[in-house]
């Protein structure tokens, strides 16, 4: 059996990537498996920041969001050389198979290490909801719940000045922070990657939505990378009767304390990386699947299509 597997999360952090890293450590060690730490993700790995971590180590990070090992984002782990190193300092450490926490980009990583002879497992840890094998990324929960809040609070102060809220979320070319937040705030508007853009029909459901529902106040979700949110509430003013405001997220999305269903997922999700590993098994990503743990191939979780948001975003439209 392995005797020493590595970690490391990779990518923009997620709130719950510290409980996975809690859960593959202790997991591995109730196996009798030595764990190393590898700091800032595959960058870590190239210049040969590791260190062996022990079931203290990851006391009291159950709670704390970001990931105490460190992430990063190198481009450059898809030229064979840039591998080879990384693979010849894993032998320095003595490592031999590695559990990597990130978005699809680590899981290329992942891949390509497995096919090198590194045995890899991918948790899906980003808040972007954007893995196609998993129901759940390990930190979406925690970002939807600051998205809400945050909607909330916008609420309050937009319906006392009859004001049109647009409000930027991120998601990486996925809407599901989009789609959740403004179905569980009550959104006038949702528009996402999924839905498409049309500055045109915005413009007219607002006006819709101040003469015929006789609405005071609107709030619009948007996912990041599709328009200039600040010229769009511009242009509401401009059109429409409500004054626009546009709020863009940002960062703050990705911070704070996991939710109990991140931690959860988290641990069961470190602890089945582990088994894998230790059955020798690589070039698998874990995810959960009708609150099932379950594991696929990488390359076949790469290409699998994305699920259809279509019924949530009818379901938006026939309640607004
Ligand atoms: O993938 C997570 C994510 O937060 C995306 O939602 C966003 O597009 C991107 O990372 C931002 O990246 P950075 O932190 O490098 O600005």
């Amino acid at each position: 059996m392995v005797k020493r597997i590595g970690v490391l999360t990779s990518g923009g952090d997620a709130p719950g990537m510290n409980a996975a890293i809690r859960a593959v450590t202790r997991s591995a060690i109730a196996r009798g498996i030595e764990v190393v730490g590898i700091y800032d993700g595959f960058k870590g790995m190239y210049e040969g920041k590791m260190e062996l971590l022990s079931t203290k180590s990851v006391s009291d990070v159950m709670i704390r969001g970001g990931t105490i090992i460190g992430t990063a984002r190198l481009p450059e782990f898809k030229d064979e050389s840039v591998r080879k190193v990384a693979i010849e300092n894993l032998k320095k450490f003595e490592v031999e198979a590695v559990v990597v926490i990130g978005g699809d980009g680590s899981y290329r990583g992942a891949m390509a290490l497995t096919n090198m002879g590194i045995n890899c497992i991918g948790l899906p840890g980003t808040i972007d909801n954007d893995i196609v094998s998993t129901e759940y990324t390990i930190g979406f929960d925690t970002a939807l719940n600051t998205v809400i809040q945050a909607i909330d609070k916008l609420r309050d102060t937009s319906s006392s000045h009859h004001r049109c809220s647009v409000v930027e979320v991120m998601g990486n070319r996925c809407g599901d922070l989009a789609l959740y937040s403004g179905l569980s705030c009550g959104a006038e508007i949702i528009i996402t990657p999924e839905t498409g853009y049309d500055e045109v029909e915005v413009l007219n459901k607002l006006r819709y939505f101040e003469e015929v529902k006789h609405k005071n106040h609107a709030i619009v979700v948007i996912s990041e990378k599709i328009t200039d949110v600040e010229m769009l509430a511009q242009k509401i003013s401009n059109a429409t009767k409500f004054s626009g405001r546009a709020t863009v997220l940002g960062h703050v999305q990705r911070g704070g304390s996991p939710t109990a269903f991140d931690r959860v997922l988290a641990t069961r999700m470190g602890d089945k990386a582990v088994e894998l590993l230790a059955n020798n098994i690589g070039g698998q990503c874990v995810g959960m699947i009708n609150n099932k743990i379950v594991s696929i191939d990488i390359n076949e979780a790469l290409a699998m299509p994305k699920a259809s948001r279509k019924h949530l975003s009818e379901l938006h439209e026939r309640l607004v």
